[in-house]
Formats: structure tokens, C-alpha cells, sequence
């Protein structure tokens, strides 16, 4: 069929046949929406790199809370700013930990709402690296312990899933273990199985206070330029037992996050990190572009390209815009 008598304007005269015939549509209940949690009382620290993130403190998650339900959003994801930092990343697993006690807040306010935990322990060492340091490198297999002890922490102050996004080998299957050991078998793992080293994680570290005070996270996270290895990552942790697979940054990463699609029957989780986020936010202060417009494509892009799930900043605004 050729023209004249195909027309593919046809159907994009109003907006009535464009909705009708649209492929891709993005629903609230499928964003989940980050949250910083800090010590302290009555406190609301704004990111000065991400406009409209802030950092709060326990008191003020069931507000938080309320207004993700209200917005249909129904999951967060909690990242801690602990009082005190050590080598070995302690503070990750305390048992009153900021985590721990941000989940049994939001558990005991807003029962309904899904607590998601990111399982690492670059805001907990005084290195700012995500495991413990042997002979001035990250050691993998002694990490494996504290990432486990961590997520089983997690569990037992009420999370409902754990995510870890450290990119240690082998920690899918370790966390998975000590879950089962100790009954928490119903607990899934979202695992940050495709997790790149990254610049468009400047943001979040500034907000998470994480980054490595010497070195870079290279010889942990993935090569930006590798793809087929994105492939054996996720193979690798969907034998171990993760539940969803998360690719990480997301726009970047289209390519991957459609491979992964294509290639496994699990949910596909996208993360739009903080420097995508930011560099929206920025162009559009600057009046470059029309931001929410641009927030709304980019999204799109992403639910496009195959994912489920999409981790964003933006999850409040998108589902405010969604509304209307
Ligand atoms: C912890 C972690 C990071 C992010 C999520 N979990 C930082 C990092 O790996 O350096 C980044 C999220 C974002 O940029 O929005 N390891």
C-alpha cells in the first residue's frame, strides 16, 4: 500500500484517533518514587542539583506518603543519610538505623504504600565506596556478608522488596539465602542487574553524600560501552533468583533496556537517574525547552523501549500530569 492510498496523517488528524491508536501509555502505579531520608526533625533540605528533591527526615515521610497515594503512585524507594559513617559500612544494617526506622514509619502511616529498600553501602562507609576495602581494593565476597545482613535488615523492619545496587558478584543469590533462612521467602529482589559506571550519577551523590573519596566505581559497575555483557549480567542474576531486573541510567541505556526485554520474561525496571533528571530541570530554568513536555516524552521513551517499571524523580509531576 503506497500513496495515495495509504495516508498515515489520516489518523493523526485530532487528538481523538491519536489516542485511540496509541501504543505506549504511562500510569502512575508503575513509577516508583525515590526518597532521601535524613536524621533530625522537622527537616526539608532541597538538592540545589535536583530542583524539587529534597532531603527529609523521618517526621516528615508520612506526608510524603499520603501525597504519593493520593497521585496513584504506590511504591517508594528509600536511600539513608546515616549519622555516622565507618569503614565497613555498619550503619546499613542497624537494627535503628535511618532505614529502618524510615520503613517501620512509613509501615506504621501508610500501610498500603510499597516500601522499596536500595541495598548498598556507599552511604554508610566513611570511603564512600559500595563494599569494604581489602588491600586498597573493594573485596567482593567479604562485601557479600554485610550486603545480606543489610537486606535482611531491611526485610525485618517491614520492607516489602529489597534492590540491591552495589554490582557485587554473586549478592543476588547471597541475599536470596539469608532471606529464606529466616522466612522471608514472600520478599522479592529487584536487582540493579545492569548497572553502568556512570557520570549521570553526580546528582545523587551529592544528595546521598556517596561518592568514593578515592578511586571510581569501574571495577564494580559495568563499562558504558558494553552491551552483550549486559546480557550475562542479567542471565547471571536471573539464576540466582532476582525477581525484576533493572537497567541503570535509563535513557542512555534504551538499547539495553529493549535487549533485556527481548531476552527475559521478567519485569524490566528502568532507572531515570538523577543527572538525567537534573539536565531537564536545568534546560528548562534556562527556558530551552518545555520541561514537562520533554519529562513526558522522555518517560515514554523509556515504557517504550520495554520497561514495567520506571524509577524516576518525576513520578510525583508525571502523575499529576497524567491527571490532568
Ligand atoms: C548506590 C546508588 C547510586 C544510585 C542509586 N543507588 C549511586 C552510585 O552508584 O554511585 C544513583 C541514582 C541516581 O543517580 O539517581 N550505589
Amino acid at each position: 500500500m503506497v500513496f495515495p492510498e495509504y495516508r498515515p496523517r489520516r489518523m493523526r488528524r485530532n487528538e481523538a484517533f491519536r489516542s485511540m491508536i496509541r501504543e505506549t501509555h504511562l500510569s502512575a502505579s508503575q513509577f516508583i518514587y525515590p526518597l532521601f531520608v535524613m536524621p533530625g526533625k522537622n527537616k526539608r533540605e532541597p538538592i540545589p542539583s535536583m530542583p524539587g528533591v529534597f532531603r527529609i527526615s523521618i517526621d516528615q515521610l508520612a506526608q510524603e506518603a499520603k501525597e504519593c497515594l493520593s497521585l496513584g503512585i504506590n511504591s517508594v524507594i528509600l536511600f539513608g543519610l546515616p549519622e555516622k559513617k565507618d569503614a565497613m559500612g555498619s550503619g546499613a544494617h542497624k537494627g535503628d538505623g535511618i532505614i529502618q526506622r524510615a520503613i517501620k514509619e512509613l509501615k506504621n502511616k501508610a500501610p498500603e504504600l510499597m516500601v522499596v529498600t536500595d541495598v548498598c553501602l556507599c552511604e554508610y562507609t566513611d570511603h564512600g565506596h559500595c563494599g569494604c576495602i581489602i588491600d586498597n581494593d573493594v573485596d567482593n565476597d567479604a562485601t557479600l556478608e554485610i550486603l545480606a545482613k543489610t537486606a535482611l535488615s531491611h526485610a525485618k523492619a517491614g520492607a516489602d522488596m529489597v534492590a540491591p545496587s552495589d554490582m557485587m558478584d554473586g549478592r543476588i543469590a547471597e541475599i536470596r539465602a539469608a532471606l529464606d533462612e529466616n522466612n522471608y521467602e514472600s520478599i522479592p529482589i529487584m536487582s540493579y542487574a545492569v548497572k553502568y559506571a556512570s557520570s549521570f550519577y553526580g546528582p545523587f551523590r551529592d544528595a546521598a553524600d556517596c561518592s568514593p573519596q578515592f578511586g571510581d566505581r569501574r571495577s564494580y559497575q559495568m563499562d558504558p560501552a558494553n552491551s552483550r555483557e549486559a546480557m550475562r549480567e542479567a542471565t547471571l542474576d536471573v539464576e540466582e533468583g532476582a525477581d525484576i531486573l533493572m537497567v541503570k541510567p535509563a535513557v542512555a541505556y534504551l538499547d539495553i533496556i529493549s535487549k533485556l526485554r527481548d531476552e527475559f520474561d521478567l519485569p524490566v525496571a528502568a532507572y531515570h537517574v538523577s543527572g538525567e533528571y537534573a539536565m531537564i530541570k536545568a534546560a528548562e530554568e534556562k527556558g530551552w525547552i518545555d520541561g514537562p513536555r520533554v519529562m513526558e516524552e522522555t518517560l515514554l521513551s523509556i515504557k517504550r523501549a520495554g520497561a514495567d517499571i520506571i524509577i524516576t524523580y518525576f513520578a510525583k509531576d508525571m502523575a499529576r500530569r497524567l491527571r490532568g
